[in-house]
């Protein structure tokens, strides 16, 4: 069969690169791809966010799946669209993305199905905002509601840095809609982990542990980015801290979603955070993580098409995945002041120069394929 994969970054690459070695698979397309993506796939000039485009797409190659890499083109309700072409997807509906899509629809389903996640209130003017950050002593972390790009999250440890996060986002309206509701929620402590698990609705099976490292610099400083680099497996989910976040968090959510009428078919991932072998959820996404995706699928010891196919159509087979020996890392070379401003278009020398294969790869993020060579797209380049 063809399979589509939507999107065109890191995360891409290395699903696009991995469904290309399954046996079931004659050819993998890729919409819109980049540079690196397109050493396994046909890469197509569609925009991940384009829905009408990647139905028609998908319609047009007759593909047997497609994986969708991106929330946003699942927030938009690609799944289902596809779905009504009577066409596999292995993704979640709009109405259960909104467990990435609504940080306030997310807090709201923790608490209701009783799982463990900071305390949180929601806010839709500056008055009450600013009151509620008063009376916390500044000490909180304020989350745009909506999809912001990683730019939504402002930890804040000081009055005047979560009175100005307030005003800029809620008042002057920096973050567009998204931002038009507000949760500020207590600061947790501890150490941060990724748990992924693949889900066909009603049941799922977990993923090694993974740990994403977010600031920008050097040392665990600067800017928060949508990831600088993941390794997997993550020994801070050690077994017994595993079995818990499979028990109080995958299982609650998914049997949690069903319950609700908006069964959960893709990835759920989970970020965590612990302290003295206690866990709770900082957020929700539906989709693998980039980076994470990257050192998971070097790990990952079967063929994950089959994996995709089941959860796509409802029938995942619950068993443990096989897994690689040792570890996997992932680290991101990044264009000079990506999360900020950033130029492209720059030459890149020495890709063939990596040795490849089974025990390194470059995924490719933000690239471009021009007739001088490979330059840069993106923020995130390799
Ligand atoms: P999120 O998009 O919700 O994962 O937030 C991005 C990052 O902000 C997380 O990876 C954490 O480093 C940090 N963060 C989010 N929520 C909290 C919280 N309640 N306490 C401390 N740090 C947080
Ligand atoms: N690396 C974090 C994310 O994909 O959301």
């Amino acid at each position: 069969m063809k399979v589509l994969v939507v999107g065109g970054g890191g995360r891409e690459h290395a699903l696009a690169w991995k469904i290309a070695q399954s046996p079931r698979v004659e050819e993998v397309i890729c919409a819109p791809g980049n540079a690196g993506i397109a050493r396994h796939a046909r890469c197509e000039p569609v925009g991940a966010e384009d829905v009408d485009g990647q139905v028609a797409l998908a319609k047009k190659e007759n593909v047997g799946l497609v994986v969708v890499g991106p929330e946003v083109p699942l927030v938009q309700g690609l799944a289902e669209r596809l779905k009504e072409a009577g066409i596999s997807v292995f993704g979640p509906s709009a109405a259960a993305a909104r467990l990435e899509g609504s940080k306030a629809f997310s807090k709201d389903f923790m608490e209701r199905h009783g799982i463990a996640t900071a305390k949180h209130t929601v806010h839709e003017d500056v008055k009450s905002a600013l009151a509620e950050v008063e009376r916390r002593g500044g000490r909180c972390v304020i989350k745009a509601d909506g999809l912001a790009a990683g730019k939504g999250v402002m930890v804040c440890r000081k009055l005047d840095e979560a009175r100005s996060a307030v005003q800029r986002i809620l008042g002057q309206g920096s973050l567009g809609a998204a931002g038009s509701r507000l949760i500020i929620e207590d600061l947790l402590e501890g150490e941060e982990a990724s748990v992924l698990a693949i889900c066909d609705g009603h049941r799922f099976v977990m993923l090694e542990p993974a740990q994403d490292h977010k600031a920008a610099f050097e040392g665990d400083v600067g800017p928060n980015t949508g990831g600088m680099g993941a390794y997997v497996p993550a020994p801070v989910v050690d077994g017994r801290l595993a079995k818990k976040v499979r028990e109080e968090v995958i299982s609650r959510a998914v049997a949690g979603m069903e319950k609700d009428g908006h069964p959960f078919c893709g990835v759920l991932y989970a970020g965590l955070m612990i302290e003295d072998g206690a866990v709770k959820v900082l957020e929700f996404n539906v989709r693998f993580g980039d980076p994470e995706c990257q050192p998971l699928l070097m790990m990952l010891g079967e063929d994950i098409v089959p994996i995709l196919e089941q959860a796509a159509r409802g029938e995942l087979e619950q068993r443990p995945l096989a897994w690689r020996d040792g570890a996997a890392m992932c680290v991101v070379l990044v264009s000079e002041g990506y999360p900020g401003a950033y130029e492209k278009g720059k030459l890149i020398r020495g890709l063939d120069a990596a040795p490849g294969g089974a025990d390194v790869m470059v995924f490719h993020a933000g690239t471009k394929q021009t007739e001088e060579g490979v330059v840069t797209a993106g923020g995130r380049v390799l």
